[in-house]
């Protein structure tokens, strides 16, 4: 999957005129793509995103030996597999740890601080969710954030639900192994939680405890979301920003009501919930409490 940065890269390389192109790609060919992308997975494709496409697609095209973007199209019609790929291929999963990092400082104190104050010397349950998580930095700085707060974890029953739709990303977070440039992105007191691997200098491994409070799983925001409970907080941040407005709106209520009276919502610096938000208070920058 490319990364957001790779890929605007590859769509400046891309000549603009079709009969440059490797593959026949008709405006035809975008409209119908677009719409599957609306369709399965919410996002919606402007027609600047048109040599986007065509790049990141064309990676299948050839690994299918296919010669036009019609018969994609058609292979796609076809076979229900394919779904995956195409998805995987169109979303965007730019990300790192810590971003955006006063989500994390509000987290630590707001969430995390107070619940290790009431619950001190007995047991609580703690929930958060990274909803479109991609390959897992988003979660794992949840969980150090929790590990660094909470001293006796075993003592509580905490989770981290990471989900994305894109199976490729959600196989890079389960792994919790990244460049070890990454660490560049952590801020000190954070970085004795990820180490250099075994025998792999420039892999770094999340650690261990952190890594097992975090669940990857397969979630398309769009559909039926098969779980019980409510959280503490919720991450749904550059995210929302593939979707239209009927979309987003649909998915702020559902999200109100899987928060917790009191919880949090903390949504990308580059989004916002224009308009109204009921059950919902704006706290912070980007950052909701849904009422009690
Ligand atoms: C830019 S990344 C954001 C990652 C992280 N939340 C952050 O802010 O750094 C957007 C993620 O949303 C996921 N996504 C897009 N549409 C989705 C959908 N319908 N359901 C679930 N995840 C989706 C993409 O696969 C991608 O990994």
């Amino acid at each position: 999957m490319a990364q957001g940065t790779q890929s605007t890269a590859a769509a400046f390389a891309l000549p603009a005129a079709d009969g440059e192109r490797e593959f026949a790609f008709s405006d035809a060919d975008f409209r119908g793509l677009a719409q599957v992308a609306y369709e399965q997975a919410g996002i919606s494709l402007a027609d600047s995103k048109r040599n986007l496409v065509y790049s990141r697609l064309s990676r299948r095209l050839r690994a299918l030996g296919l010669a036009t973007f019609r018969e994609y199209r058609d292979f796609l019609d076809q076979n229900i597999a394919e779904r995956e790929s195409f998805i995987n291929a169109i979303s965007t999963n730019l990300t790192k740890f810590f971003r955006e990092s006063h989500h994390f400082d509000h987290l630590r104190s707001e969430v995390v601080g107070k619940f290790a104050r009431a619950n001190a010397g007995k047991s609580g349950r703690l929930r958060a969710w990274s909803a479109g998580c991609s390959s897992g930095e988003e979660p794992y700085t949840i969980a150090v954030v929790i590990k660094k707060e909470i001293r006796d974890l075993e003592r509580h029953d905490i989770r981290i639900l990471a989900t994305d739709i894109d199976t490729e990303v959600l196989g890079r977070g389960s792994r919790g192994e990244y460049p070890a440039n990454s660490v560049d992105d952590i801020p000190r007191n954070y970085q004795e939680y990820f180490r250099p691997a075994d025998g792999a200098p420039d892999t770094l491994v999340v650690d261990r405890q952190a890594r097992s409070l975090v669940a990857f799983k397969r979630l398309n925001l769009m559909e039926q979301w098969p779980f019980k409970g409510a959280f503490d907080a919720i991450f749904c941040r550059n995210v929302m920003i593939y979707f239209d407005g009927p979309t987003k709106t649909k998915l702020i209520e559902r999200y109100t009501e899987k928060l917790k009276p009191g919880g949090f919502l903390y949504i990308g610096h580059s989004e916002s919930l224009n308009g109204s938000t009921p059950g919902l208070s704006l706290v912070g920058r980007t950052i909701y409490r849904r009422e009690a």
